[in-house]
């Protein structure tokens, strides 16, 4: 390799984002290249070094100034990180350049296509990320192709979707913005728009593995120059025996390790239901009362995330009444947590990288989405990787406290369970794979490290 070959990435600065690009950061630094990582935050900092030499970390200001409410308009806090990046990054390459150490390329999230032109016009290769899986990218290409029209309601719609390689899927199994386009049209343009410069980037790079999404794997190949590098699941996790640092990369919130590990220490094997619906997903009261008293009657111990700005939601004396029964925390180390043996199931929102980490430990899942990609995740985790359930929703989208209690006991025991258990396993050992040494996503982190040679 080139001394000193150098590259750039920049998430969206959203925990779902960051979380893998950071992880990414950490494979290409073991591999030998030279990473800059710049984090878009509301606190920017001089550049510092992480435990990792070679990766330097600079946080850069997301355009509001210290103190400033940050909007909740996303039209507007999409411009003010634009502009803010359109402001710093060109002189941060110039000073990287005058300073010897000029970066080869820009590994920028897909969210942000604009930045194609940027590291096009300052001689850089650039490298779309995708944090999402091509079972959602897929859909929102076939909408800017014309060749899916976007239905103008979600329930009572009896229709269903048929895309190539996939499964037939109903309306409430499609990626939430297409079926709510009328409540989100700003998100729906920002998903939609990561495809609009797709066929002029340099590499693309998807936060999945090969077998995973097999079937796609050939159609996005005969488009792009696809690269599918995950899951970017610190390998240590999958191998406790390895001695890599734990770290996961930059987290927007704090856990309190300790406290949750302790408190498994102290379950039967198996016994848990871990429940975390991640960063972003804010439920309505009614939702969350339903979700309390279900996991009551299910009558198993569990670990819940509430985040602090969710908790006004619960009854009153919750946490205290909870008693030995549950643990209610604000943030939990996930990885630590699915890859705890008194985890007998995790209940999640379906996240991408939620997803993924419970595939990569064999944790059997229970999925209850919300929206964005979360609803097509759900469909391929129960009908394609079978490893796990969907809750079903009525026609407002609303979940019932018996059908999580009769989907707790289903993967907690039973034939089902069983059979979902087994499915886990395999994936857990298929994911374990791709990313092991001389493994489908290792091949291709390698060959984008060559391209730097
Ligand atoms: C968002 C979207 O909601 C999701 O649909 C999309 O696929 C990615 O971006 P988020 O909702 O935060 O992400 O979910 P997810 O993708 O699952 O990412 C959450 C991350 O936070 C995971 O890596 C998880 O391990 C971590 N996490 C979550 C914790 O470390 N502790 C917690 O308590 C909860």
């Amino acid at each position: 390799m080139r001394e000193g070959s150098h590259v750039i990435v920049l998430p969206f600065p959203a925990q779902g984002h960051i979380t893998p690009m950071s992880q990414f950061c950490k494979r290409l630094a073991s591999k030998g290249l030279k990473i800059t990582l710049i984090i878009v935050s509301d606190k920017p900092s001089p550049p510092y070094k992480t435990e990792h030499d070679s990766i330097t970390v600079i946080p850069i200001s997301n355009g509001f100034q210290e103190g400033e409410e940050r909007s909740q308009d996303l039209d507007d806090y999409m411009e003010r990180v634009q502009t803010s990046i359109k402001t710093r990054l060109p002189k941060l390459i110039e000073d990287m350049k005058l300073s010897g150490n000029p970066p080869r390329a820009l590994v920028y999230d897909s969210t942000m296509p604009w930045l194609l032109d940027v590291a096009h016009s300052y001689g850089l290769r650039g490298a779309v990320f995708f944090t999402q899986p091509w079972l959602v990218s897929t859909i929102y290409y076939h909408v800017t192709k014309g060749s899916f029209s976007v239905p103008s309601t979600k329930y009572g719609h009896s229709a269903l979707a048929s895309f190539p390689s996939f499964p037939m899927l109903n309306m409430n199994d499609l990626p939430s913005f297409l079926c709510e386009s009328s409540s989100y049209p700003n998100i729906l343009r920002v998903v939609i728009d990561q495809l609009s410069n797709i066929d002029r980037v340099d590499i693309v790079l998807c936060n999945t593995f090969d077998k995973l999404e097999e079937k796609l794997l050939k159609w996005v190949q005969s488009l792009w120059p696809v690269l599918n590098i995950g899951p970017t699941v610190p390998s240590m996790y999958l191998d406790k025996r390895l001695s890599e640092d734990k770290n996961y990369g930059f987290s927007l919130f704090d856990a309190n390790v300790a406290e949750c590990v302790e408190w498994l220490n102290s379950k039967q094997p198996s016994s848990v239901v871990y429940v975390s619906l991640g960063s972003l997903v804010v439920l309505k009261e009614d939702q969350m009362m339903e979700l309390v008293e279900g996991l009551k009657q299910s009558g198993r111990f569990f670990l819940w995330v509430v985040r602090d700005t969710e908790k006004k939601k619960l009854p009153r004396n919750y946490v205290e009444e909870t008693g030995e029964k549950g643990l209610i925390v604000s943030w939990s180390p996930q990885l630590d947590v699915l890859t705890h043996e008194s985890v007998g199931c995790f209940l999640t929102h379906c996240g991408w990288n939620s997803m993924l980490e419970g595939l990569s430990f064999g944790v059997p899942m229970i999925g209850m989405p919300h929206w964005a990609d979360q609803p097509t995740n759900a469909k391929f985790m129960e009908d394609v990787w079978k490893v796990g359930v969907r809750v079903k929703e009525d026609v407002n989208g609303f979940v019932k406290r018996e059908e999580i209690v009769r989907r707790v006991g289903e993967v907690m025991e039973g034939e089902k369970g069983k059979e979902i258990r087994k499915n886990a396993d395999n994936w857990k050992m298929l994911a374990r794979e791709a990313i092991s040494e001389g493994g489908s996503s290792d091949i291709s982190i390698n060959e984008f490290v060559s391209m730097f040679c």
